[in-house]
């Protein structure tokens, strides 16, 4: 792209969720090593940057996303020069390195927790959230952790409570404190200084609690079989005006270096999200959009979603999209496939950074995982309520040999069924495929100014088709997109143009 906009803003960003990626050392766990060998790969597809799903030592309660140690590798991934070799070899091949800071929580093994819950004096107490048992001696409010029961932890050695939004063993830092917020930002200057080119912030919206820690007001709109979390409206525990300050910290330490992108996990509905702009837009570049991922899937739906989000969106906010990620159903098997490149053209045709999911772009499904194959450990909590995301974490299918070039052994995941047909080997043979597909979207986006930064402009949209515009300067894409199962036509007043590209490849 010639224009000069910031490389997040005409980039598309690629995650990796590291264990499933590629193993390098035989033990059925992807590693640093084994991406640094797929780099070429996604060079290849035409990405700008990759996401690592946490790296750091962690005992892998939640598989990452409970650190105890947060300027270290785990050795499963491997080495801190491995990490390096992978920044200067991603580097020297255009793409940038963008990590997980997982700021909102630790594991209980982190020092930090160690020496916090040893004792009410010592001089990390505050740097969690500790209170004493409520009047009637249960937990100090009614709070719910995301993976079941309370969020509550009675600890014994001191007769107080700690807070953990998720499992036991992730209890909340308290962002209140200083000394907390001093600790993450020196932790990011680390990893800046080691070259990484930005960070996606771990559950944003959760970093800082009401400090008179209300209850929760009852969801009157919960239907039992539903998440217990969901019984609740976190309005006390979550989204709290005061986090924007946290939040534009951040921002300024990643202002501390050139070039750097700070992107937020943020699940909260449009109008929400939008404030984490940050005021004068000094909070995240990119908040996460995950809206997509919940709307039903036909036209005119999806329709209204990219106009409300784009009019909730504050002046000069750059917007983004998203179809999949490590928490969610896979895109194919929740559309069909089909429909998945329905969803391909619409993510890589909408206004604003698109965000691909390892796999997505094979079509790879969501695997059935037998129950005893279950590793995530908020499925373990609350079996049979569907929350499961080990069949979205499943090996990356390179090719057809017995573990699908992701192992050598056995992986830490079953593989999906079609692995065999369904793989980067045979897709490339295939002009057809949702690999071409994916590879010739990412082309016309990056040779198409309009496509990467035009504006936006809605043509009209019935229950299956979503019609609209992208205009740059002088030049014009149109985009159609059927989302029911019979054909469609559509008319347009310009005589002029000619198709550039539609999810029905000839082979
Ligand atoms: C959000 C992450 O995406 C998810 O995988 C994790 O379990 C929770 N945060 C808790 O860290």
């Amino acid at each position: 792209m010639q224009e000069s906009c910031p490389w997040w803003m005409s980039g598309i960003l690629y995650q990796i969720y590291p264990r499933s990626f590629q193993d390098s050392n035989g033990d059925g766990v992807g590693d640093l090593r084994g991406v640094i060998q797929r780099l070429p790969y996604l060079v290849e597809l035409g990405v700008d940057a990759l996401w690592l799903s946490p790296i750091f030592p962690s005992p892998m309660e939640d598989f990452g996303y409970d650190i105890s140690d947060y300027t270290g590798i785990d050795p499963l991934f491997g080495s801190l020069d491995d990490f390096d070799a992978l920044v200067a070899a991603a580097h020297e091949l255009g793409l940038k390195v963008i990590l997980d800071l997982v700021p909102n929580h630790t594991s209980e093994q982190h020092p930090w927790f160690i020496e916090s819950r040893s004792s009410k004096t010592n001089p990390k107490r505050d740097w969690y959230i500790w209170r004493d048992p409520s009047g009637e001696g249960g937990p100090p409010n009614n709070w719910l952790s995301e993976f079941g029961g309370s969020s509550w932890e009675f600890d014994a050695v001191t007769g107080q409570y700690y807070y953990h939004a998720f499992r036991r063993s992730q209890p909340d830092l308290n962002w209140r404190n200083p000394e907390v917020r001093r600790a993450i930002h020196n932790v990011m200057r680390f990893w800046l200084r080691r070259g990484v080119d930005g960070f996606r912030v771990d559950v944003m919206w959760h970093l800082i609690k009401d400090e008179l820690l209300r209850d929760n007001p009852p969801n009157l709109d919960y239907v039992p079989g539903q998440q217990p979390y969901q019984q609740l409206i976190p309005s006390y525990s979550t989204d709290r005006p005061e986090v924007h300050a946290v939040v534009a910290e951040l921002r300024q330490v990643i202002e501390e270096c050139d070039d750097r992108v700070l992107i937020g996990e943020i699940y909260l509905s449009p109008e929400k999200l939008v404030a984490y702009y940050g005021r004068d837009l000094a909070g995240a570049h990119l908040p996460f959009n995950f809206a997509l991922i919940s709307t039903p899937w036909n036209a005119r739906a999806v329709a209204k979603l990219i106009d409300d989000y784009e009019a909730a969106l504050p002046p000069g906010a750059w917007p983004n999209w998203v179809l999949g990620n490590h928490d969610r159903q896979r895109i194919a098997s929740r559309i069909g496939g089909d429909q998945a490149r329905v969803a391909a053209m619409l993510l890589l045709t909408l206004r604003g950074t698109p965000t691909l999911y390892y796999g997505d772009e094979i079509g790879m499904p969501q695997v059935d995982i037998q129950p005893d194959q279950v590793r995530d450990p908020w499925e373990k909590n609350l079996p049979g309520l569907g929350v499961g995301r080990d069949g979205c974490r499943t090996p990356m299918q390179w090719d057809s040999t017995p573990q699908a070039g992701f192992s050598a052994t056995e992986p830490w995941l079953p593989l999906s069924r079609n692995f065999a047909s369904e793989n980067v080997m045979t897709q490339r043979q295939d002009a057809a495929c949702m690999l071409s597909l994916y590879r010739a979207l990412i082309a016309l986006r990056r040779a198409r100014p309009e496509l990467a930064l035009g504006t936006y402009k809605p043509l009209g949209a019935t229950e299956s088709l979503l019609v609209f515009a992208r205009e740059h300067h002088d030049r014009r894409s149109l985009v159609a997109l059927n989302f029911g199962r019979e054909p469609v036509s559509f008319e347009t007043n310009s005589s002029r143009g000619r198709i550039l590209l539609s999810t029905v490849m000839d082979r």
